[in-house]
């Protein structure tokens, strides 16, 4: 069976098509690099996010989960170094005025080597880069980009600025009158709204350590590159977990979180071939450790997740900058049979963004099948094979007819199930044209209700993959579908 999937406007199109995802405002000519999920996304969003927080906080048991509110008191920036130092490197074409992320200038130029064939070219100049950007030497990248003869894309010129830092937080007032006491920013991650609450839970909660607090909440940035479908926005989802440390046993959790982390990913069908580890050149301002677990989308290899190794930096940031102790009293004993005592614990995060794990479960999900049928003719298909356990419609029940009762019989199945999983109930068209209205949103079951129903109590099921049907009894069709994606 041929597959010509993987090819990325196809896929933009199918989920625009089949209402997964939206151009925001799309009726005002849209908002670059922002959203909306439709009908079929927003399930499937919650979905994953539901996975993510079971296997958080249900299947570890030392693991708790909060909502914290997206507006923070402005000091948590200051305090979390967002203010000072979070900021990308860009540069600024003099004829064209577009801005450029300098790395990603640079790796689209080496993208264009490899694929014109220069592969060692390109992989010199990616390490160059990469040593200047840990030296943060901006005068050498500038250099690099010069020698190199890289053009703007659209003025086609070399014509550069310096290149300079900018902040990608968003600020707004908050309160009736504007100044700069009352600045406060759209946060740029979740991970604060766990430091801050750090006592609140452990106190609790009654939390011991090793422990982490988990959560999931819209963060907003300001791209200046925004690119690529949903894979950079900038109003995105993530799913953060804080997992609080002993001092001196970070690199112990950094490695066994790295480990689980790849395996949870694997959990969901990602392909292990399809996912690698790549470990941070240049640290951000709070890490002594951090990898990307990255996913080879159809336009190459990028950032799913990140690991870090965050120390001890934003609780002793949040305890000067707030004067209020933020310690832990550790009453286990050590090798002398004396407890730890008072600490500020070390953090390891995993902070993985949930609209890039679903860019990466939509494309792997996307095929578009041809094959020869046995009467020698050509048949095709769009199909997602979404794994069943995430996706958003598990089972479509299909009266064959408008009429002789087929519909009262679908209906009760439908009243038996639609408490226990999502259902779709369709009685329109012919029963093939149904079926593959059903690939094309991804649903792995269907079941289509005849006249034989109504003699002997079985129905027909069909299998999204494998295109099989078989018959089994009307009784079974829920314990199956519940067996299938528990
Ligand atoms: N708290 C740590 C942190 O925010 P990050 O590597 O900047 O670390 C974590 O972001 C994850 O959030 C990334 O791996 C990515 O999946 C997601 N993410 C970051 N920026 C994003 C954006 N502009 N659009 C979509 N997802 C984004």
């Amino acid at each position: 069976m041929a597959n010509e999937a993987n090819n990325f406007p196809e896929l933009i199109s199918h989920c625009k098509e089949y209402g997964y995802i939206f151009q925001s405002s799309e009726i005002y000519d849209g908002l670059a690099a922002v959203y909306d999920y439709g009908q079929m996304g927003a399930q499937l969003k919650k979905n994953i996010r539901d996975y993510w927080w079971k296997s958080m906080t249900q299947l570890h048991d030392n693991i708790v989960g909060i909502d914290a509110a997206i507006f923070m008191h402005p000091t948590t920036w200051k305090a979390s170094g967002h203010v000072d130092n979070f900021s990308d490197p860009m540069i600024d074409n003099k004829d064209s005025n577009k801005r450029y992320r300098v790395d990603h200038l640079i790796e689209g130029f080496a993208e264009e080597q490899k694929i014109a064939g220069n592969e060692k070219l390109a992989d010199e100049i990616l390490t160059t880069m990469d040593a200047l950007i840990a030296a943060s030497d901006y005068a050498g990248l500038k250099k690099l980009i010069e020698d190199n003869k890289i053009k703007c894309a659209i003025s086609k010129t070399c014509n550069w600025t310096e290149i300079r830092e900018f902040n990608l937080m968003f600020n707004t007032q908050i309160g009736s009158v504007a100044g700069e006491s009352d600045t406060i920013y759209l946060r740029p991650e979740t991970a604060q709204g766990i430091f801050v609450n750090f006592l609140n839970v452990q106190k609790t909660g009654r939390m011991k350590i090793p422990f982490g607090i988990a959560q999931t909440g819209k963060a907003f940035r300001n791209e200046i590159v925004a690119r690529q479908f949903i894979f950079r926005m900038r109003e995105f989802e993530q799913m953060e977990m804080q997992f609080f440390v002993r001092p001196g046993t970070q690199m112990e959790w950094y490695n066994f979180w790295k480990t689980e982390r790849k395996k949870w990913h694997e959990s969901l069908g990602i392909p292990t071939e399809k996912l690698r580890f790549h470990d941070h050149v240049k640290l951000a301002h709070y890490a002594d450790a951090a990898l990307d677990i990255e996913f080879e989308f159809p336009f190459g290899w990028k950032e799913l997740e990140g690991i870090h190794s965050r120390t001890d930096f934003d609780l002793t940031q949040h305890q000067t900058y707030s004067k209020k102790k933020i310690q832990y009293f550790d009453n286990d004993l050590n090798n002398e049979g004396k407890p730890y005592g008072n600490y500020i614990p070390y953090v390891v995060e995993t902070s993985v963004g949930l609209d890039r794990l679903f860019l990466t479960i939509i494309s792997l999900a996307y095929a578009n099948e041809k094959w020869i049928k046995e009467d020698g003719t050509e048949d095709s298909r769009v199909v997602l094979r979404i794994p069943a356990k995430i996706a958003p419609t598990k089972l479509a029940i299909l009266p064959l007819l408008k009429k002789d009762g087929l519909p009262e019989i679908a209906r009760e199945l439908m009243d038996d199930c639609k408490g226990s999983f999502m259902c779709f109930y369709e009685e329109k068209d012919a029963i093939g044209k149904r079926y593959r209205r059903m690939d094309a949103i991804g649903t792995p079951f269907c079941v289509t209700i005849d006249h034989q129903t109504k003699e002997d109590n079985t129905v027909t099921i069909r299998y999204r993959d494998s295109m099989t049907q078989e018959r089994i009894a009307l009784s079974e069709v829920k314990k199956l579908v519940l067996d299938k994606i528990s």
